[in-house]
């Protein structure tokens, strides 16, 4: 019964944005893929942090979800930059459960429990998201977002999962690591970082949160195991 994350997986199953252009790191990176998740059994969680899917909707996306559906682990998913699929938590679950997709579960606004521990988290904020429109106003809503999550947690030693890095080399997302601090939130994980952005992320203990990257790539399609 153990926990495990992974971030990035980028599945294109039916769109023709396979990562392989990317060279040798995202070689048969689908195949890789299934060979650690067949590793797992039905008794374990996986958390997948964001950019699971290149589907423009969650029709595009079914092939992606019933490529995850085959292995018997339960899948909890968070949003990611790419996740152009996402729609609202109600319109996720129905048509998970018009596939038949069982093993798949949606992190937004709520946590899940993990032995002692709770399984919270959202999206995050990024540096790239600065240069939109209306920012303070959606970093608000992250920040509420993940708010949300930790309250979810009831007082549950919180693990939290992010798609985006609040913390990289030359950057500090201070909203959300003033909400880790408060909620006394010690683990964080998070996605997002490929190539050479890899070289720039925080691992390991910094202001008392041991961070670490799950992105697929970094993690050579392996899942990191959390804790069992
Ligand atoms: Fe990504
Ligand atoms: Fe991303």
């Amino acid at each position: 019964m153990a926990l495990y994350a992974i971030g990035d997986l980028h599945l294109a199953l039916s769109t023709n944005k396979s990562m392989e252009v990317f060279g040798k790191a995202w070689e048969n990176y689908v195949e890789r893929i299934g060979e650690s998740l067949a590793r797992l059994s039905a008794e374990d969680t996986l958390i997948l942090a964001g950019d699971t899917s290149w589907g423009m909707s969650l029709e595009e996306s079914e092939a992606d979800f019933r490529f995850l559906e085959q292995f018997p682990c339960r899948k909890i998913l968070l949003k990611g930059n790419h996740d152009y699929w996402w729609n609202t938590n109600t319109k996720m679950q129905r048509f998970f459960d018009e596939k038949g997709f069982t093993t798949l579960q949606i992190l937004h606004n709520n946590a899940y429990f993990h032995g002692g521990a709770a399984i919270c988290g959202s999206r995050g904020w990024f540096f790239e998201e600065e240069q939109g429109g209306q920012n303070e106003k959606v970093l608000n809503r992250e920040v509420g977002r993940i708010e949300a999550s930790f309250r979810a947690a009831e007082g549950r030693e919180i693990l939290c999962f992010l798609h985006y890095p609040p913390l990289y080399v030359g950057y500090r997302c201070e909203p959300i690591l003033r909400l880790l601090s408060e909620w006394g939130v010690k683990r964080c994980y998070y996605g997002h970082l490929h190539s050479h952005a890899i070289r720039r992320r925080i691992e390991g203990v910094a202001g008392g949160v041991d961070y670490s990257l799950v992105s697929a790539d970094y993690l050579a399609f392996v899942p990191k195991k959390i804790c069992d």
